[in-house]
């Protein structure tokens, strides 16, 4: 709810306690918005609810409650329309004194959260030894734009990158290394990442296939687990070319996360176990330590148990997924735990969610929540893979990106007769191609499935990067052209409304922050993306040359108005696309 809607509420409850008495302070005036523009801004439907308690016709308590409803400092007289609607439209003078207020605010009039708290956003996550892949691309991209949001509104977030770095892979891993490739366990960046990745595969072959060699990798995992020098040294090492070639990923998308890996809470696993057998929900199910919860079963309607601990000894993701979950919440002290993966760990997530909870370990004031997301598919709607077999490597597909952007435009340069530097063009390629793919992810309604199109995400229209980036420089085209400083307009400058494109465009503007406080609680990024790409079509209908104003050629006072709404249009892109880790750029 924004603040018009939390002021006219107030004059709800007035006027509901003026016409039927105290006892209706507190009823909801189901204020909605309005669905068409045409009637006004607002909606309450509170007279239809009340009808059977008073006993009345709904058109009849509208015009009681409408009767005594003052709002004339925020809209027009009540309107009843329909079976007991009161629409409400916001009056222009109201809107251009909430403009010039937020035109002095760095922040647009977006509030800090009323209840700061800490929030830990677990994304990104891709595995040691393992190339990152689109899935991983997606949880960077969603879960870093989550964390911008919940940090501008004040919150003390927790970025954490809950990497694979533990487990049996390991032992097969530096079990083959031995054998084929020992120099990379003992000499830092022996291998490149290509070469580790390729090594792995032939390890788990290896394992798939070859007894011995399972033992082999067993006893690896064993030596790892009991800190045996020579295997952490080498598990350190390959930990660490993993990391560096994560780095140049993060480097090139701008995103900071804090490296927790798995193997962190390797030390508190047994301690998991122990107390769920203290508390009576572990039961041994040939020979593995398991945990039933209901509401979990496989294909067969089977229950299907959550496995803490393998007959072998060895632990598994869920074990770490509970000591994680507990150190969050007791060491972390965080109230809400945000885990950015694909949809197809949504089963795991409830499950250890419910285990966790019916061991007493989440307390009431924690929120946990699994924040899925759909596959990423090629043009063709299957899997996005560029080789039939591998998933592309992501830096290679960054890279594409960057340079059909520089591609596309040194097409647009050429056509506009446009000379610019070779350091101008690198930048504009860099920030539209980036742009591009994580603004095609965000722009998705998160839980589908999306197709990856380089044609699609770089075009100049719809609902892209691109068009969004071109929405803000035309703006600044628009100061440049009339070599006007937007920061200098001052703060004495008088918004006027009179035109239905201003009055559109004002009121559009004046609700960024019923946006983001949606996007704090449901996590929907796209929501935001809408939100901006809806700004610019309404700045369009403003600007446009039949429809729209003049803005430059403009009288005063109408003219620094005008201008007035141009900045304000330019900020509200800027901060918006960087909360969805877009940098915009002055010109394109
Ligand atoms: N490493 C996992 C994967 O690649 C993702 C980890 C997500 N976070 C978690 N706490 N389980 O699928």
């Amino acid at each position: 709810m924004n603040a018009t809607q939390e002021k006219l509420k107030h004059q709800f409850a007035q006027a509901l306690v003026a016409a039927f008495g105290d006892e209706y302070a507190g009823v909801d005036p189901i204020l909605v918005t309005a669905s068409n523009p045409k009637f006004g801004d607002y909606q309450a439907n509170v007279a239809l609810s009340l009808s059977k308690k008073l006993g009345k016709q709904p058109r009849q308590i509208a015009a009681a409650i409408a009767d005594k409803l003052d709002v004339s400092e925020i809209c027009e007289a009540p309107e009843i329309a329909g079976p007991g609607f009161i629409n409400l439209k916001l009056k222009p003078t109201y809107l251009e004194v909430q403009l010039n207020a937020i035109q002095s605010d760095s922040r647009l009039g977006v509030p800090t959260a009323k209840t700061p708290q800490r929030e830990i956003v677990d994304f990104s996550s891709p595995n040691i030894a393992k190339e990152m892949h689109v899935g991983h691309l997606r949880s960077t991209i969603i879960g870093d734009s989550i964390a911008r949001i919940l940090e501008f509104l004040g919150h003390d977030v927790l970025r954490l990158n809950h990497v694979g770095d533990w487990g049996t892979q390991f032992g097969m891993l530096i079990a083959y290394l031995r054998e084929v490739s020992p120099e990379a366990l003992t000499t830092a960046n022996a291998l490149n990442i290509g070469d580790l990745v390729s090594f792995y595969r032939q390890a788990k072959q290896r394992f798939d296939a070859d007894e011995v060699f399972q033992e082999t990798a067993r006893q690896e995992v064993v030596r790892l687990q009991a800190g045996a020098e020579d295997t952490i040294h080498a598990w350190k090492l390959l930990c660490e070319q993993s990391r560096q070639e994560f780095q140049i990923i993060y480097d090139l998308l701008d995103i900071k996360v804090t490296e927790r890996g798995e193997s962190f809470y390797n030390p508190l696993l047994p301690g998991i176990v122990a107390d769920l057998e203290a508390s009576g929900l572990l039961v041994e199910n040939q020979g593995a330590k398991c945990v039933f919860v209901e509401g979990f079963t496989n294909r067969e309607g089977e229950p299907l148990p959550l496995i803490v601990q393998k007959t072998d000894g060895g632990y598994n993701y869920a074990t770490t997924d509970l000591a994680a979950l507990r150190y969050r919440i007791q060491q972390d002290e965080a109230k809400r735990i945000i885990y950015v993966t694909d949809a197809g760990q949504s089963n795991h997530f409830a499950q250890f969610f419910k285990v966790a909870r019916k061991a007493g370990w989440i307390p009431d004031d924690v929120e946990l929540v699994h924040v899925p997301f759909g596959l990423v598919l090629g043009e063709d709607g299957k899997r996005y893979r560029t080789r039939s077999t591998d998933a592309e490597r992501l830096r290679d597909l960054l890279d594409k990106a960057v340079s059909r952007a520089r591609a596309d435009l040194e097409v647009r340069l050429k056509k506009e007769e446009r000379e610019e530097t070779e350091e101008f063009i690198n930048k504009v390629a860099e920030v539209v191609g980036i742009s591009a793919v994580k603004y095609a992810d965000l722009s998705q309604n998160r839980t589908s499935n999306y197709i990856f199109s380089y044609d699609k995400m770089l075009d100049l229209k719809g609902n892209t990067a691109p068009y969004m980036l071109y929405a803000y420089a035309r703006i600044q085209g628009i100061s440049r052209k009339g070599d006007i400083n937007f920061e200098e307009l001052g703060e004495n400058t008088k918004v006027l409304l009179e035109h239905e494109t201003e009055l559109a465009l004002a009121k559009y503007l004046l609700q960024l922050d019923e946006v983001i406080s949606t996007v704090e609680q449901d996590l929907m990024p796209n929501r935001l993306c809408e939100y901006l790409y809806e700004l610019s079509k309404k700045f369009n209908q403003f600007y446009d040359k039949d429809h729209g104003v003049p803005i430059l050629i403009a009288e005063e006072p109408l003219r620094t108005s005008r201008l007035v709404l141009c900045d304000l249009t330019a900020r509200t892109l800027k901060l918006g696309l960087s909360l969805l880790g877009i940098q915009v750029l002055e010109r394109m």
